[in-house]
């Protein structure tokens, strides 16, 4: 498959420039600075980008992160970004300073636009530059093809090489020509074509599956959320019957899911499900237990015990379907290894089970999954579902979970839901749901004391989940709310609004 690789140096954007390169249809992977030559070789990318870095060529202190310099010799498109342009001019002989050239923010550019790369654009556009070093001298047989006020080697050009180097960011917003510079890059530079759609991955996906499985049996642990369904759905399409779910309904999820889960996988697409009602027995198991990652193991243990039970009385079993997203594959790799909570996913099965994995969304980002999943026809309700966390609301219940703590959780989550969505926000944000505290506050209704339960509000945005900004909902939205769980949800007298970022706080309370 045509792709594109993007060499990472650690820079805050680099995964950000593969999925720009994927927006314009071209297939691109993020691959670690320090990759073999010979593995480079080998995925015959069409061409290459030098992402930015944290790291300077010129550091005294730390070693600048390099890469193989004969890679220039391989023939292969190469475009440097930010710290890419300033390696590129280290390894061949063009000359980096640090010498009060730093720029932050947007900037007016001039180009030349006789260059491929800013073929298309005007003379003078907008840029964002973000450095503090910058190229001094132009490697011997480079043009420079950019320049601002305070930068004159804003970029660079080799044309008989096809090696490119550009100071600023094209892949971020503030650039606003910037995806036509990688559309000059991908399609004039590289020569690609514009074949990486939907469709094309869902094909790619389902001969693969097909030629892996051949007339095996497949197993799928479904958890409702939009990952484990598109992946699903995917296998269905290539394995036809011979694919089961299992979805083990602990009693901790969101209201009217179970029934919407059992819909979309046995009406709409005819999917052997099996539906596992197992509500008693993680509540039994939780009872008294008010320690969250005690919590977390409890319910992580009991699903795949559930998951194992049911997974053995399938016959013949030789496969398991994951919903692994590209996401957790870069961050496997790079992941600080301080364990701030044990997550529990669907994904995390025993590696003993001797069963085979299908990832098919491995080297997918979140919203590529979505367009996926609304390509194969699965309901807009599953496809835009917002993450939830395995272990489900007991997590959101602070303390012991009890089944009347479940009931208020359930209303009160359901409203901020509905409200949300009724304000045409659902979408737009990552996570907005309800969390019980464990505490009561005094209150009066009706001329009457009460003592009840507060109800938090959360809601936040976020790329990835691993930082989050809470979100500014507009006050009549939350009013809508509050007055709506405090009048409807008995047990709950006051409503609270959670405005903390990640960090210092995490998404979920427990
Ligand atoms: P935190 O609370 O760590 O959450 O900021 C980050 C994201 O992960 C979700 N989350 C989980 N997802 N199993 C999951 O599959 C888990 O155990 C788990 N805990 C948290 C959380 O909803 C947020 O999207």
């Amino acid at each position: 498959m045509e792709n594109i690789l993007v060499i990472d140096f650690g820079g805050q954007y680099s995964r950000l420039i593969a999925r720009r390169i994927r927006e314009l249809r071209v297939y691109s992977e993020l691959i670690p600075y320090d990759t073999p030559l010979e593995e480079i070789k080998e995925k015959k990318p069409s061409g290459l980008v030098f992402s930015g870095s944290p790291s300077s060529i010129l550091s005294k202190t730390k070693r600048p992160l390099r890469i193989d310099k004969r890679i220039f010799s391989l023939g292969i498109p190469v475009l440097g970004i930010c710290y890419g342009m300033q390696l590129i001019a280290s390894l061949l002989d063009g000359a980096v300073t640090s010498s009060g050239r730093n720029e932050y923010g947007k900037t007016k550019i001039k180009l030349d636009v006789e260059s491929l790369l800013f073929s298309g654009l005007k003379q003078v556009e907008t840029c964002w530059m973000s450095h503090k070093d910058s190229v001094l001298k132009v490697p011997s047989s480079f043009k420079v093809i950019a320049s601002t006020h305070s930068l004159p080697v804003a970029g660079f050009e080799e044309t008989a090489k096809h090696i490119y180097g550009i100071q600023f960011h094209p892949e971020v917003i503030h650039t606003p020509s910037g995806m036509d510079i990688l559309n000059n890059f991908l399609f004039n530079i590289c020569k690609c074509s514009p074949t990486w759609t939907m469709v094309s991955i869902i094909e790619n996906q389902v001969s693969k599956i097909k030629r892996k499985v051949k007339d095996g049996r497949v197993i799928c642990a479904l958890s409702g959320g939009v990952d484990s369904s598109v992946a699903a759905i995917l296998v269905n399409k290539a394995v036809g019957n011979r694919l089961t779910c299992i979805f083990v309904d602990q009693g901790l999820l969101r209201k009217g899911e179970d029934i919407q889960v059992k819909k979309t996988f046995r009406e709409n697409f005819k999917i052997n499900l099996v539906h596992i009602k197992a509500k008693d027995r993680f509540l039994n198991k939780l009872k008294g237990v008010t320690d969250p990652e005690k919590k977390r193991k409890i319910i992580g243990n009991e699903f795949i015990r559930i998951f194992e039970e049911e997974a053995k009385k399938i016959k013949g079993a030789d496969f398991l379907v994951q919903g692994t997203l590209y996401s957790d594959v870069i961050e496997s790799g790079t992941r600080d290894a301080a364990r701030i909570k044990s997550h529990h996913n669907v994904a995390g099965l025993p590696e003993d089970m001797k069963l085979k994995l299908i990832e098919p969304l491995r080297m997918l980002f979140k919203d590529e999954v979505r367009k996926i999943g609304i390509e194969l026809g699965l309901p807009d309700e599953l496809v835009w579902r917002q993450p939830f966390p395995g272990p489900g609301l007991a997590i959101r219940i602070i303390g012991d979970v009890t089944e009347e703590k479940l009931e208020i959780l359930k209303k009160a989550d359901s409203i901020v839901l509905e409200e949300i969505r009724r304000a045409g926000l659902y979408k737009r944000i990552w996570q907005s749901f309800a969390i019980l505290p464990c505490i009561k506050s005094v209150g009066v209704m009706g001329d009457e004391r009460s003592y009840a339960y507060p109800i938090v509000i959360r809601a936040v945005n976020s790329e990835d989940a691993m930082t989050a900004d809470w979100v500014k909902l507009p006050y009549d939205v939350l009013e809508r709310i509050s007055n709506k769980i405090i009048n409807k949800v008995d047990g709950v007298n006051r409503v609270v609004y959670d405005i903390s970022s990640k960090p210092p706080s995490t998404i979920e309370w427990e």
